[in-house]
């Protein structure tokens, strides 16, 4: 039992034994104070300087978690500390994350807290996602249960969540749209996060967003939340988790409604002074409108956040992909609120597609004059089978697919036309179904009007229909 299995410096061991019992949470940050807090920090800082150095130093006498050999600390929560290690057997990084059951604990107590750590551990591993924190490895060293797990080279999300630190909001949008495929991921194969907030997720030097601590949220960690029956950050917790300890796909979708306001605005909706402050306003004060915090992001997208952190479950959205979806519609209106409207800017649209590369200015002021510029909302029908017309469209934005009988022929990207063969006068009744597969942007030009064009004008939309064409014949032919 006295075997040491780290040798970092004897003040750091023992300050993180009695830290322990020392601190409860700052409701604010979320984060450790108390009598023991400036203790731990500086040992987390002496460590993270001295200890690092001490094991450079030492080459000679390697320290082991398990069959890990440890070679620093990337961090420190509720838990545990976390080290980074490498697996000598298969030669990668690790990072190792420990937990103590606390010493208060009875023996029955402290096993059935190991039992839940392998517990929680063993779902965590299930989940292999490009998003989610591998989970290698788990075990227990000297009554310390530890994890291996992927090592992540970069920052947890606290960085950007100061006010002189945030993000734009199409990047904190971009972000939250990986976490929600990563919750999706879980939620499908019945696993609930329960903890998810800005430390818990990562993002690598090159920009990949890595979601941690499954599954693990659901032990117990400090003795303030722990007598209080609180399981999880409760700056980040749904009011049905809070009071009846109800963990489902909605409350993770709310601690993650939480996240992206803090990433938007800088302040955590329910920043209080004391805890039972915090909860209350967590079950019921509305919190303050990101968008009056901050002028920067626009309503559309600022309604969609507070919707997922609305008090009530049922007045949220079902799922984080429905969230996502909502977010990602919004993010489009902003843009084309933004640019979309002014005859310049769509001018620009036109000319960075493939179809529209060969037309001067000019021309594209007098297509846009002919024709009519339209936003569908994905899953709208565009054009339907059977019907007779002579116009035909071009995919601005977004993307079709084409459909007959219910079966999908084909996929029409940004920078394609359809409908073309209404040019040609021939056929002029629509032979399969045109439906939006996201909110896409399309001009639509009734196609007995080109003849009336210049000649010039007549010749380049000629060419680009028989590039269509080939291109559909060459497919074909490779389908056949
Ligand atoms: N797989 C990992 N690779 C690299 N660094 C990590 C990894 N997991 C966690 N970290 C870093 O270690 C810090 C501490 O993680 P830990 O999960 O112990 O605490 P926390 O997320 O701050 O709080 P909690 O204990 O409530 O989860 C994280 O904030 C993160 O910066
Ligand atoms: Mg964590």
């Amino acid at each position: 039992m006295s075997r040491k299995i780290w040798a970092f410096p004897g003040e750091f061991r023992r300050g993180l034994r009695k830290g322990v019992r020392l601190f409860t949470i700052d409701p604010l940050r979320n984060r450790w104070y108390g009598e023991g807090y400036e203790r731990l920090s500086r040992y987390k800082k002496k460590t993270m300087i001295d200890g690092r150095k001490e094991m450079e130093n030492e080459s000679g006498s390697e320290r082991m978690i398990g069959r890990y050999v440890v070679s620093g600390v990337v961090g420190k929560g509720s838990m545990g500390i976390i080290f980074k290690g490498r697996d000598p057997y298969i030669k990668r990084t690790v990072a190792i994350k420990t937990a103590v059951p606390e010493e208060s604990l009875s023996e029955s107590q402290a096993q059935i807290y190991r039992e839940q750590f392998f517990t929680e551990a063993q779902a965590a591993g299930a989940l292999v996602h490009p998003n989610i924190v591998a989970v290698y490895d788990a075990g227990l060293e000297n009554s310390i249960c530890y994890i291996a797990m992927e090592f992540v080279d970069g920052n947890n999300l606290t960085n950007y969540c100061a006010k002189n630190k945030l993000l734009p909001f199409e990047k904190v949008i971009g972000i939250t749209g990986k976490i929600c495929e990563a919750l999706d991921f879980a939620h499908q194969q019945g696993i609930i996060h329960r903890d998810i907030k800005p430390a818990n997720i990562m993002l690598t030097r090159a920009g990949t967003v890595k979601v941690t601590d499954f599954g693990v949220a659901k032990l117990p960690k400090t003795e303030d939340c722990h007598t209080m029956g609180i399981i999880g950050s409760p700056g980040y917790m749904a009011p049905e988790a809070l009071q009846h300890g109800q963990a489902t796909q909605q409350s993770d979708l709310f601690s993650l409604g939480v996240t992206v306001y803090e990433l938007l605005t800088g302040e955590n909706p329910f920043a209080s002074e004391t805890m039972v402050e915090m909860i209350h306003k967590v079950l019921y004060k509305e919190p303050e409108l990101i968008s009056t915090l901050n002028p920067g992001v626009p309503e559309i997208i600022s309604s969609v956040v507070m919707k997922s952190i609305a008090k009530d479950p049922i007045n949220r959205y079902q799922g984080t992909m429905e969230f996502l979806f909502h977010l990602k519609t919004a993010l489009r209106e902003t843009r084309y609120r933004a640019e979309g409207d002014r005859v310049d800017d769509r001018i620009n649209y036109m000319k960075s597609i493939i179809f529209f590369n060969e037309f001067r200015e000019d021309e594209l002021a007098e297509v846009l004059r002919i024709g009519t510029w339209f936003h569908y909302k994905k899953g709208s029908v565009i054009v339907k089978e059977d019907e007779t017309d002579t116009t035909f469209f071009v995919v601005i934005l977004g993307r079709v697919q084409v459909e007959r009988e219910g079966k999908v022929l084909a996929v029409i990207d940004r920078g394609s036309c359809f409908g073309e063969m209404a040019a040609f006068g021939k056929e002029r009744r629509r032979t399969a179904s045109i439906v939006a597969t996201e909110d896409c942007v399309l001009i639509k030009i009734d196609a007995l009007i080109i003849d009336h064009l210049s000649k010039d004008l007549q010749i380049r939309f000629y060419k680009q229909f028989l590039h269509t064409l080939i291109n559909r014949l060459d497919s074909a032919r490779k389908n056949t």
